[in-house]
């Protein structure tokens, strides 16, 4: 179906057909509307082209007023517009504009937001934690923000294939499987019956046992070394037995990751995780290539490629290494056969990577080198989506009280915890499992959602307390303005009172303001899949509830006193606020209980 222009949009549109007959040579100029406070909207593009054609700003703006259509023209849409300042125009739309606009996005299930008119293929390479290893906050930052851009475009109708680039590969996976060759029930399972976060944090307990105490061995004893490493070359080669016991590991880390994904409320799936190991065979391919082309060049033995930008701190150059003079692969071998997979296999024409930014410049010489290699052809764009580190509130990176690195699973329990005593404190007659059912989605919703509100490049400090704040800028905010309005909506059904549209009512300010941002939804996604800016997203939704709490402070709803007409329209207004909470907060991620 065709999609339901927004009200901005219109106006945008008579403001541009204006302008083009005021000045011909205008014809497609963009008159530059936006919202204000000064008026509904304000245009400011007459100033720059007045300027262009030597022309008077203010002349020029009255001349658009001129050609606009307005109320007493008998139109129902633009209300007043004035020229103010240096060639402003300050335009103030009816009241039925308003109404008559989000009544036909209100019967429209997408909420008015439009598909992409030329969906392409985006391969987005994110959640990459590393197997036999415990994952951490970066890992929660990539999983989160990969997975709100995910929904986001493919709600565009973009067709998204996830790649989640496990570190499944490496020389320390020779030590691993040398000592379950050597300790073969080292990985036993004590009982089959665990599942779920039992499950998993008995995987991880297991694999990091098999971690330390191989470590140990490989560093107390030179034998055991030395078999390691041949038993490195095996596995490469792919000698089946080491395979097999390769194949255990990640298969128990697999069962790890996952019970994390459950308790993220976040859906990875098995066919999606293609980690380093499965571009093995592609690496003899890569190097010869590039050797070939002369994109790398052997240098002390490895396989380098050098660029003029990039320089260490005494000034000589730094190689992206591409093989080792052991002969050995790196990260930068499998990335770039991971490219070539991409683009030649998968069609992508977008590549994007949900990456800690302290992998900026791996990801640079990367793409630089696929360039170079005619691997990344023109029109297909590759980008890191590079984000900051989580800082605990000393400001410095997030560490639990150990020291170590902090465990994704013990913040997500606390965060949990956290809510808990939140969702008790308002719970009136919730029974124990509900209080629990709630109190995850809460908790889990308050950690995407601190993450995800601001701009994924900053670092943010990780701390409970505020995330679960019920006032501010939370997803525990935005949780309760959409149960606050499922509450009123039931009460009212109860009194036979339903939503319903009534254009030709006046509108207070507070219904007009939230009305007006409700207008703004569906530019607001379109901005952010173009952008890959969940922030933005974030931040209008935020918006959407405070406009929405103004509005229940000034605007009763089904009380005494209030019109029949007016409960419905009002109905109607917050009806269609919840369905645009729950469908931003959809794509973020994050659930919206009807009841909290
Ligand atoms: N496994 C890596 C880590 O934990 C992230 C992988 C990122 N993706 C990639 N294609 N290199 O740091």
């Amino acid at each position: 179906m065709a999609s339901v222009p927004s009200l901005a949009a219109t106006v945008h549109q008579r403001v541009a057909n204006a302008l083009s007959a005021a000045l011909p040579e205008a014809a497609g100029a963009d008159p530059l509307l936006r919202r204000s406070d000064r008026a509904d909207f304000q245009a400011n593009g007459m100033l720059a082209l007045a300027k262009r054609v030597k022309g008077n700003p203010r002349e020029l703006a009255g001349q658009v007023v001129e050609r606009l259509p307005q109320d007493d023209q008998d139109d129902e849409v633009i209300a007043g517009i004035e020229v103010s300042g240096p060639g402003f125009l300050n335009i103030s739309v009816t009241d039925e504009a308003i109404v008559r606009t989000l009544a036909a996005r209100y019967a429209d299930e997408r909420l008015g937001v439009p598909r992409a008119e030329r969906p392409g293929t985006t391969v987005i390479d994110y959640s990459q934690p590393n197997v036999a290893k415990e994952m951490h906050v970066g890992h929660l930052r990539s999983t989160v923000i990969g997975d709100a851009i995910t929904r986001i475009l493919e709600h565009q109708g973009e067709h998204v294939i996830r790649r989640h680039h496990i570190g499944d590969w490496g020389t320390q996976f020779g030590m691993l499987t040398q000592y379950l060759i050597e300790h073969p029930h080292e990985l036993d399972h004590a009982s089959d019956t665990e599942g779920g976060t039992e499950g998993g944090e008995a995987a991880i307990a297991r694999l990091n046992r098999l971690y330390r105490v191989s470590r140990s061995r490989f560093e107390s004893d030179e034998e055991f070394k030395t078999r390691a490493r041949d038993r490195v070359v095996k596995l490469q080669s792919g000698d089946e037995e080491t395979l097999a016991l390769w194949h255990k590991i990640v298969d128990e880390s697999k069962i790890y990751f996952q019970a994390t994904y459950d308790q993220l409320d976040v859906e990875i799936r098995d066919a999606d995780v293609v980690g380093e190991s499965a571009y093995n065979d592609a690496l003899q391919d890569v190097v010869k290539d590039l050797e070939s082309s002369g994109v790398a060049v052997r240098s002390d033995g490895a396989l380098c490629v050098f660029f003029d930008d990039v320089k260490g701190p005494d000034g000589t150059p730094t190689p992206l290494i591409v093989q080792k003079s052991n002969g050995g692969f790196g990260y930068a071998a499998t990335d770039l056969a991971a490219i070539r997979d991409r683009v030649g296999k998968l069609s992508a024409d977008t590549l994007l990577y949900v990456v800690d930014a302290r992998q900026s410049l791996h990801f640079r010489m990367v793409f630089e080198t696929a360039r170079r290699a005619g691997w990344l052809p023109q029109g297909t764009q590759a980008r890191q989506l590079a984000f900051g580190t989580v800082l605990g509130k000393d400001g410095r990176p997030f560490k639990s009280r150990e020291g170590e690195s902090a465990r994704l699973v013990d913040l997500l329990d606390a965060a949990v915890e956290r809510a808990a005593v939140v969702v008790r404190e308002k719970a009136q007659d919730l029974s124990e499992d509900e209080i629990a059912a709630l109190a995850a989605q809460v908790g889990i919703g308050a950690v995407k959602y601190a993450d995800l509100s601001t701009s994924m490049s900053r670092d943010y400090v990780f701390d409970l307390d505020r995330m679960v704040s019920l006032t501010g800028d939370t997803s525990v905010y935005l949780q309760y303005a959409y149960a606050r309005i499922q509450s009123i909506l039931r009460r009212a059904a109860a009194g036979d009172v339903r939503p319903l549209a009534h254009p030709h009512l006046p509108l207070a300010g507070a219904e007009r303001a939230l009305g007006l941002h409700l207008d703004e939804f569906a530019a607001t996604v379109a901005a952010v899949a173009e952008s890959y800016e969940p922030h933005k997203l974030a931040a209008y939704l935020y918006g959407l509830a405070s406009h929405l709490t103004t509005f229940y402070e000034h605007c009763p709803v089904v009380k005494e006193g209030v019109e029949p007409a007016t409960s419905e329209n009002r109905l109607f207004l917050c009806d269609l606020t919840a369905r645009t909470l729950h469908q931003g907060m959809a794509l973020l991620g994050i659930r919206t209980p009807s009841r909290l």
